[in-house]
């Protein structure tokens, strides 16, 4: 089949790529010339495990190409697949400008009958703007020719984008159309061998499909922080009530760890849009509401810990922070509304120095933060730590969780740790002599035998 992708963000490109390896023949084009002129030279954007090598593969055998050519791009596919990105604008609201400029283009330079596929995350009724978008330019051009335009939402995990691609739990498509269901259908064939994974539905329910499982699992996130809360003023360890209640199946154990709350690329955009939809309609979503502003708040109780440890945010002139991990969560560069963005801030804004150091994110780092004197970007984990007066965790690599305690606490100038992300146990901390805060368990102290109070509201 022949297939264009507009948009080779991660998940036109993702898209792109694993099509590509099953044989389809695909197109990828973008705006952005200098980023087709590095893919062409096999230089990836992001980093995605398991990405690089495919689009290397695909590429080699012909299966995968790039072009800015709007032209050559809408000729190739019979699918056109648009995966363009839908930034927030100020109110809140997706913003559809890119997409609709690829109806544009799609209407202004098909010349044969089109299957258009909208990928990125759109609010409902987008497939319906799209069609009148692409009919609007054909008739301007006198044309009558046919198109159909079907919903297909990504739910690409960044770092697992490519499996979850590749071994999809469901492939919503949004049609009514029975031709455009028997293309979908071959489209994803590969990829719906052993079960079918296929569910078609109408448009509109495809489309607030994407929106309800993100909020879904944001709601579980925002949920089990405000238990972690309730946890800490109770004395009781929310990594228990975290098993506890994971063992019944109907609530399960995913999506239900306390940390600094979700960040990223979706999650974040896409509760904000869904509430700037509700809005629109005059329905009152309160929960989606609390979930937005438990998150926040997650965030600014975190940094309460820290000021609260050390007297007031006024104590925190002068001191140094060891940050490890600045992604929005591990295995991925992506720093869009990382947490700890929020946190190494909200240091540097009472007067802290941030010695940083993240696994893969410090290109990002220095495009957002660069030239900061009071950013340290250290080489590896223990160099972060030189001098520090505190360790400050906020992303869950690997790497970070199972550290030499010894070299830390030889390398800093006070055996403390915040942990937003619940990595280590707390009384073999104690043990050790550490101060140990994390999220939703006692506070813990080395340094006597009792367990500091945490009584902190927001
Ligand atoms: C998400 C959805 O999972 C995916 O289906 C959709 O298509 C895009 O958005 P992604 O943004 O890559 O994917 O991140 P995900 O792995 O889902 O994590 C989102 C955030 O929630 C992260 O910041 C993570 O740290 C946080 N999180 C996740 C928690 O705080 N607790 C949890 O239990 C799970």
């Amino acid at each position: 089949m022949h297939i264009t992708i507009f948009g080779t963000g991660y998940v036109g490109l993702v898209t792109g790529a694993c099509l590509a390896d099953v044989g389809h023949d695909v197109m990828c084009m973008d705006v952005d010339r200098d980023k087709i002129e590095s893919l062409e030279r096999g230089e990836l954007p992001i980093y995605e495990p398991g990405l690089a090598a495919i689009v290397q593969r695909t590429s080699a055998l012909g299966n995968l190409q790039f072009t800015c050519d709007p032209f050559r791009a809408v000729a190739h596919g019979a699918v056109q697949i648009i995966a363009v990105g839908t930034p927030p604008d100020e109110t809140g609201a997706a913003d559809l400008q890119h997409v609709l400029s690829v109806a544009e283009s799609v209407g202004r330079h098909m010349a044969a009958p089109k299957v258009v596929v909208v990928k990125s995350t759109v609010p409902v009724g987008t497939c319906d703007q799209v069609a009148q978008r692409i009919r609007a330019v054909l008739d301007r051009h006198g044309s009558d020719l046919d198109f159909d335009v079907a919903s297909n939402p990504e739910f690409l995990k960044e770092g697992a984008a490519v499996t979850d691609f590749q071994r999809p739990d469901r492939i919503v498509v949004g049609t009514i159309s029975p031709r455009v269901r028997s293309v979908m259908s071959e489209i994803y064939e590969p990829f719906n061998r052993n079960h079918d994974r296929l569910l078609f539905m109408d448009v509109r329910s495809a489309e607030l499909t994407k929106y309800a499982a993100n909020a879904m699992l944001a709601t579980r996130i925002s949920f089990i922080n405000e238990v972690a809360d309730l946890a800490e003023h109770l004395g009781a360890d929310i990594e228990q009530v975290r098993k506890g209640i994971g063992s019944d199946p109907r609530i399960g154990y995913d999506f239900i760890y306390a940390g600094l709350g979700y960040g990223g690329s979706c999650f974040p955009k896409d509760i904000r849009a869904l509430l700037h939809t509700a809005g629109q309609l005059g329905c009152k979503a309160s929960l989606i509401e609390a979930v937005e502003d438990i998150n926040q708040r997650q965030k600014s109780r975190f940094v309460a810990k820290i000021t609260s440890h050390y007297g007031g945010a006024h104590k925190l002139r002068g001191k140094t922070f060891a940050v490890w991990g600045l992604s929005f969560k591990p295995n991925t560069d992506d720093i869009r509304e990382a947490p700890a963005r929020a946190i190494i801030e909200a240091l540097w804004n009472a007067g802290a120095t941030v010695r940083l150091f993240d696994p893969v994110a410090h290109a990002a780092a220095i495009r957002l933060y660069g030239g900061r004197s009071d950013l340290v970007i250290a080489p590896d984990k223990y160099a972060a730590l030189d001098g520090a007066d505190a360790l400050v965790l906020c992303t869950e690599w690997r790497e970070f969780r199972a550290p030499d305690f010894r070299e830390m606490g030889s390398r800093m100038s006070s055996r403390t740790i915040f942990d937003g992300r619940n990595l280590y146990v707390p009384e073999r901390l104690r043990g050790e002599g550490w101060t140990y805060y994390s999220i939703g368990r006692p506070a813990v102290s080395g340094a006597s035998d009792w367990s500091l109070p945490i009584a902190m509201s927001a």
